[in-house]
C-alpha cells in the first residue's frame, strides 16, 4: 500500500510534537498500523518549537494554501487553534478531498456542525480525537466504544491548566501555578480561555453533542470559571471536606440535556477529588452500564499530539470511520437547548 501522505499545519506545541512522533517512531506506526505514515510538510509562521525539537527544515513551509492542496497530500492535520484561519484551513483542505485531523475544540464547538456537513459531502473523514481531553481517548468511547449506551451524565474535569492551578494554589499563588501551566505547555496561547472556562465549555459542548445526540450552542451553556475564585474558598472547602474543582456538568433530564461549567465543590472520597495537576477525568452514567471513570493526560504536547497520531494511523489503516451517530448529529440537525434552572443539576 502507498504511504500515507501527512501535511501538518501549525508547528506550535501540539504541532510539533504530532510531527516528532511521526518521524521519530515511523517504523514502529507501520508495524502497528500496517501502513507507513509520510510526513510530507509542517506549514507554519514560525518554526520555533519545530527547531527546538530538531525536526527537519526541509519540511518546513510557509505557503500553507499550497500545502494543504498538495495533490499527493492524503490527510491535513490542522493545529493552529482559532476559529479563523483554521476554519478556512479546514473547508479548504475538505472540499480538497483530504481527510482531517484536528485538535481544534474552539473551532468544533461553534462551527463543527458546519464542518462535519462539508466532510461528509467529500466523502471524507473530520477527526477530532485531540479535541477534548488530550491523550484521553474520550471521543473514540462516545462514538464507538460506548455507542450502545444511552448516556444520562457526564461530569468532566477538562481543562489541564485549571486542574494544576487548583492543585498549585496550596503552595503557589495563583499567577505563579498559571506561569507554571504555560512554561509546561499545558495553557492555550490565550490563557484567558483556560481560567474563564470557556476552553472547558468547547470541549463539553462537543462531547455532549455526541453523548445526547442535539447539538449544544455554546451560548446556551452558562460558564463560570476560576478566575472567580479566592484562595480562601480554596481553603474553606479544604477545611470542611471538600477539594474545589472546574466541574463541566451535562446532565439528560426529561426537559431536555443542561449543559454548565462552573467551579465545584467534590467531596474528597469522591474519584474526581484525587485527579490533580493536568491530568483530565471524565466521569460518564449510563443506562446499562452504569458508572465509567476515565482518566489521563489531558493536556500538554506529548499527549495531545499522541490523540492526534492515533486519527493520523486510523486514516491510514482505514479504521477510521465517520459513520458515527455524532457525524449524522453534527451534519443534520441544528435543535436549540432546553436550558433548565440550575437548581435541576444534581451531583453524583
Ligand atoms: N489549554 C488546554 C488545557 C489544553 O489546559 O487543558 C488542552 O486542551
Amino acid at each position: 500500500m502507498n504511504p500515507l501522505q501527512v501535511t501538518i499545519v501549525g508547528a506550535g506545541t501540539v504541532g510539533g510534537n504530532t510531527a516528532s512522533i511521526l518521524l521519530s517512531e515511523a517504523e514502529n506506526i507501520a508495524a502497528r498500523s500496517g501502513r507507513r505514515i509520510e510526513l510530507r510538510a509542517i506549514a507554519s509562521r514560525d518554526f520555533d518549537v519545530a527547531e527546538r525539537l530538531g525536526l527537519p527544515s526541509s519540511l518546513y513551509t510557509t505557503d500553507t494554501d499550497a500545502a494543504i492542496t498538495d495533490p499527493e497530500t492524503d490527510v491535513v492535520v490542522e493545529l493552529i487553534g482559532g476559529i479563523h484561519p483554521a476554519k478556512e484551513i479546514i473547508t479548504t483542505a475538505l472540499q480538497a478531498g483530504k481527510h482531517v485531523v484536528t485538535a481544534n475544540k474552539a473551532l468544533l464547538a461553534y462551527h463543527g456542525h458546519e464542518l462535519m456537513g462539508i466532510a461528509r459531502e467529500n466523502g471524507v473523514a473530520l477527526a477530532f480525537e485531540a479535541s477534548c481531553a488530550g491523550g484521553v481517548p474520550i471521543i473514540r468511547i462516545l462514538t464507538q466504544a460506548m455507542l450502545g449506551e444511552q448516556i444520562d451524565a457526564i461530569y468532566g474535569i477538562l481543562n489541564g491548566t485549571c486542574n494544576y492551578i487548583l492543585s498549585q494554589m496550596g503552595s503557589s499563588s495563583y499567577d505563579e501555578a498559571l506561569a507554571q501551566a504555560q512554561e509546561l505547555g499545558l495553557a492555550e496561547a490565550d490563557p484567558t480561555l483556560d481560567v474563564s472556562g470557556e476552553d472547558t465549555a468547547h470541549k463539553i459542548a462537543i462531547m455532549s453533542t455526541l453523548a445526547f445526540g442535539v447539538r449544544i450552542p455554546m451560548e446556551s451553556i452558562q460558564t463560570i470559571g476560576i478566575d472567580s475564585l479566592d484562595p480562601a474558598d480554596i481553603r474553606y472547602a479544604k477545611r470542611l471536606g471538600y477539594v474545589v474543582k472546574l466541574l463541566a456538568m451535562a446532565q439528560q433530564t426529561t426537559e431536555g440535556p443542561h449543559v454548565m461549567v462552573s467551579p465545584a465543590f467534590i467531596p474528597k472520597e469522591h474519584p474526581l477529588a484525587r485527579v490533580d495537576n493536568a491530568f483530565n477525568a471524565i466521569s460518564l452514567y449510563s443506562n446499562n452500564l452504569g458508572h465509567t471513570l476515565h482518566y489521563g493526560r489531558g493536556a500538554g504536547g506529548r499527549p495531545t499530539a499522541s490523540a492526534v497520531v492515533s486519527d493520523i494511523i486510523s486514516l491510514g489503516a482505514g479504521t477510521y470511520t465517520t459513520a458515527f451517530a455524532g457525524s449524522h448529529i453534527w451534519a443534520d440537525q441544528a435543535e436549540p437547548l432546553q436550558v433548565l434552572p440550575q437548581s435541576m443539576m444534581e451531583f453524583r
